[in-house]
């Protein structure tokens, strides 16, 4: 008998890439599992693996009224649902991402309203002050800790862009519930995701489409020596369950790697991995790259969840290939590259 079994848990934005991932498993966890999406970014068939198993509201969780009848009974919620994507679309949709004050306001209230007993947050990486993520000064890299973003503290709250800001508002809110209701939650700082169902405004996958369509000479965006922790889809999900279960006090825990990855080496292993190695790169500096530096520091993760990401970036990169592969029809994704490398 597992914590998940028969328990009734809201996944919000549950038809996204990780939102689809996270119900899959818990499904098969033994949960009773309800989706609230309203498929904006979020797709049906990221769903065919449990669409039979569990029940779908599709509606705008800004609404009041909406989001009351999604959440009723629900025990658990999984809050992932956000206006959101890669680089590409966060740099150039300020507007879109400062909804999300909204929409998470509007989700935590109702939460306690209902009387559900736990929420579990996406937050993000995307918290953490960005003077911190600069690139490394004589080698040193920089590994975050969840106390460096904290609003309350002096020095502690430069996120990053509106879509940063949302999010740590979005952990600011969780904890004046817990501080004033006693609503329990934890808010997972999700650094980096990739695998299957992503899309191309994430670097990952952007860098995998451009040698699906054999690009020549390979644009990367930005110079290729920034860097990122790229963590694998299922870990990312597994992460979230452990904290919903572990976590009660509306603390923030990292859910990312702990290896800073740089863009040129990830190319290269792109390359390796799929036998299409370009003739030329070219390096575009004026397209958002976001920070230079970045990855996660894993004690208190270690501490509290007695858990880390266990899947290696080969590993996680080969199969996020084979599926890219086997999805994508040529003529399309070379005929709607450049958007869809900032449109989600
Ligand atoms: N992908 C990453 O690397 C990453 C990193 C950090 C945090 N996150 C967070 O994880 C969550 C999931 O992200 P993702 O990358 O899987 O995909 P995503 O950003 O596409 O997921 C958002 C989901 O929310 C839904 N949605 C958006 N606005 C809504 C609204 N008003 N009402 C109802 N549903 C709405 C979308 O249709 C989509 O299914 C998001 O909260 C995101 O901010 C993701």
């Amino acid at each position: 008998m597992t914590f998940w079994n028969g328990k009734r848990v809201l996944v919000t934005g549950g038809a996204s890439f990780i939102g689809s991932h996270l119900v899959d498993k818990l499904v098969t966890l033994g949960a009773q599992v309800r989706v609230a999406d309203d498929l904006s970014s979020g797709r049906l068939e990221n769903l065919h693996e449990s669409l039979k198993s569990i029940e779908l509201h599709q509606g705008d969780l800004r609404d009041r009224d909406f989001t009351r009848t999604a959440m009723m009974g629900s025990e658990v919620v999984f809050h992932l649902a956000a206006c959101h994507g890669g680089r590409g679309f966060i740099d150039t949709h300020p507007a879109d991402c400062a909804s999300n004050l909204v929409l998470d306001g509007m989700v935590i209230d109702q939460a306690w309203r209902s009387g559900v007993e736990r929420v579990c947050f996406a937050s993000s990486a995307c918290v953490y002050p960005v003077g911190l993520q600069a690139a490394p000064v004589a080698g040193k890299t920089t590994y975050l800790k969840e106390e460096w973003a904290n609003p309350f503290k002096e020095g502690c709250a430069h996120s990053d862009g509106e879509y940063g800001w949302a999010k740590l508002m979005g952990e600011m809110t969780l904890q004046a519930y817990y501080k004033q209701y006693g609503l329990k939650s934890v808010s997972c700082r999700l650094f980096t995701a990739y695998g299957e169902r992503e899309n191309e405004t994430h670097a990952v996958i952007a860098l995998i489409a451009k040698a699906f369509v054999r690009m020549d000479p390979y644009e990367i965006w930005g110079d290729g020596q920034q860097d990122r922790n790229f963590t694998y889809v299922g870990d990312i999900v597994d992460g979230m369950i452990r904290a919903a279960e572990c976590v009660e006090d509306a603390s923030a825990v990292n859910i990312g790697t702990a290896e800073h990855i740089k863009i040129i080496d990830a190319v290269r292993l792109i390359f390796d991995l799929t036998g299409f190695t370009a003739k030329a790169l070219s390096f575009d500096t004026t397209k958002p790259v976001g920070v230079y530096s970045r990855a996660a520091d894993l004690t208190r993760t270690r501490e509290r969840l007695d858990w880390e990401p266990g899947t290696s970036f080969a590993e996680g990169l080969e199969r996020t290939i084979r599926w890219y592969y086997s999805t994508r029809n040529l003529e399309k994704v070379s005929a709607q590259l450049g958007v869809l490398l900032t449109e989600r």
